[in-house]
């Protein structure tokens, strides 16, 4: 059995948050911070990524009523990709390190949170279960081919694309 579009990507964010918490944690070594930044930066480079190609644009077809909470998402996913693509150019040990994984966990914290009470209830409510498997299916697929650093040219289209266009 597949899993549902939204049942996956509550997954990620779930792991998104145990990355924050185990990052907040007190008494940590610039090593063991520098470990846990690379793992939230993968992780939100592989989802923003496949939120980006599949499922908001799926949705702003399926579903024209949310389209503007897809691009308040997708300004959202900017800023957060251009504090992502800052921070994996920084070293744990620059003093400005703590204060720009704060900065961009404040902003996911909200956006996540924005994405879970608001907008997945209406998207839910709006596509049929058939629906948000098939979504579920093609969120896996894109999974495969993600990029897993921000630096890398697919995961930084999407950064300069909302920059210059
Ligand atoms: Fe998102
Ligand atoms: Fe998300």
């Amino acid at each position: 059995m597949s899993k549902d579009a939204i049942v996956l990507l509550k997954e990620d964010h779930q792991e998104v948050r145990k990355q924050f918490r185990a990052f907040r944690k007190q008494g940590q070594t610039p090593v063991q911070k520098q470990g846990i930044v690379d793992t939230i930066l993968e992780l939100l480079t592989v989802h923003t990524y496949i939120e980006n190609e599949v499922m908001y644009p799926r949705v702003r077809q399926l579903l024209p009523d949310l389209e503007d909470d897809v691009l308040e998402s997708y300004e959202e996913h900017h800023v957060a990709d251009v504090l992502c693509m800052e921070l994996a150019a920084m070293d744990a040990t620059d003093e400005r390190f703590d204060a720009k994984t704060t900065v961009l966990m404040e902003n996911v914290e909200h956006h996540i949170e924005e994405e879970e009470q608001e907008w997945f209830p209406k998207v839910r409510e709006g596509l049929g279960r058939n629906q948000l498997q098939e979504l579920g299916e093609e969120l896996l697929e894109a999974k495969k081919r993600a990029p897993r650093r921000p630096e890398q040219p697919s995961a930084m289209k999407k950064a300069i694309d909302a920059v210059v266009s």
